[in-house]
């Protein structure tokens, strides 16, 4: 195929890159030239998707079987791309997000569930959150653009060259050592998608002129929250030992779930269905799900060869104070009571 990727040059626009050579494709990308780092073998295209003047130059004489569109977040924003690509390509691959669904995470979540309302011509001014906002993206590209419409919505995606660095976040801390604050049950069965799993089949969808959408999040239950930490320790050899706590005893402490302590997901009815999206009409369509031990593998491979810093996490808004980790441990365990699981 003859692809355009609009990114391509960070994580799972990386992997589409790389995976999309690999597979004899030809791929353009386009792109700022602020972050990541082009992949070596596509012709990159620099410009920005919300300049019509970049957009115009993109197309002028060039030609695509699709597109995979890794980078809309406004709704008027995805809306200028498709319209500008309709006539120079056969078919738009947009990545939205689980977030889209309306449901979600309180309920489990398919193909069929709604999505939140939102016009496809929302801007920046709007103050929508980023949820909804992929939801207006998603009716952006579709009707915006003359060809075929393909909607992937990921889970919670991780592996090398992770974006918001949760597992990054993870490794970082268990390497560091010593009593690792762990929350809730490490029993809770997780759910998460590997990058390179996403573009394989988000490649091999297109290759077969496939539309529609698929939820792809993973395999239900692929880990828990336990087997993910220990995955952890075995990979970096670090002598960390997790100590579990209490969902309710960090709540009571102010620890923000989901960031603080990246992808804790306490009980409770708001976060019901967050790892329950169904990925059954994309594990049937060929979407084939890696371990997540090789993904927590080649993820820690991945921050060791580029000496990604556990400093990165914060930027990205994960992660708990050090001294804030130290006092609710250690609170914990002088209640005695609880002890160390
Ligand atoms: N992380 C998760 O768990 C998760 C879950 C569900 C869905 N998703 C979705 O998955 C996607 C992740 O995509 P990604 O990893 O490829 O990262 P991304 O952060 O969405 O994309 C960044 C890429 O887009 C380019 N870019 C940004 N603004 C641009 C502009 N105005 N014009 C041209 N290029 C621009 C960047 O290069 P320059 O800065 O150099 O321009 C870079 O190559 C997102 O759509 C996200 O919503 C993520």
């Amino acid at each position: 195929m003859r692809l355009l990727v609009i990114g391509g040059s960070v994580f799972l626009g990386h992997a589409f890159v790389t995976r999309a050579l690999r597979r004899g494709d030809r791929v353009t990308t386009f792109n700022r030239g602020r972050s990541g780092t082009d992949v070596p073998g596509a012709e990159v295209v620099r410009g920005d998707r919300e300049n019509d003047d970049d957009l115009r130059r993109l197309v002028e004489g060039r030609r695509w079987d699709a597109v995979i569109d890794t980078c809309g977040y406004v709704p008027r924003v995805a809306g200028r791309s498709a319209r500008a690509l309709s006539g120079h390509a056969d078919a738009y691959l947009f990545v939205s997000s689980v977030h889209a669904y309306a449901d979600w995470p309180e309920r489990r979540v398919d193909e069929s569930s709604a999505l939140h309302p939102c016009p496809p011509d929302a801007g920046p001014d709007d103050d929508v959150p980023y949820n909804t906002l992929k939801a207006g993206c998603e009716r952006a590209v579709e009707t915006g653009f003359d060809g075929r419409v393909l909607i992937l919505n990921p889970g919670l995606i991780t592996g090398p060259r992770e974006q918001v660095p949760r597992l990054t976040w993870w490794l970082n801390r268990i390497a560091s050592g010593g009593p690792v604050l762990a929350p809730g049950d490490p029993g809770r069965a997780m759910q998460l998608v590997d990058a390179r799993d996403i573009a394989e089949f988000g490649l091999a969808r297109l290759a077969a002129g496939a539309t529609g959408r698929f939820l792809v999040s993973g395999v239900p239950g692929n880990t828990t929250f336990g087997a993910l930490l220990d995955d952890c320790v075995r990979v970096t050899g670090s002598a960390a030992v997790p100590t579990w706590v209490d969902d309710a005893f960090l709540l009571e402490r102010g620890v923000a779930e989901w960031t603080e302590l990246p992808m804790w997901a306490p009980g409770g009815p708001t976060m019901a269905g967050v790892w329950l999206p169904s990925s059954d009409q994309a594990l049937r369509a060929g979407l084939r799900c890696r371990p997540v031990a090789d993904t927590v593998q080649d993820t820690w491979a991945w921050i060791r060869d580029e000496n990604v810093a556990a400093g990165r996490a914060a930027e990205g808004g994960q992660g708990i104070d050090p001294e804030k980790e130290r006092r609710i441990l250690a609170a914990w365990t002088e209640g005695g009571s609880h002890g160390a699981r």
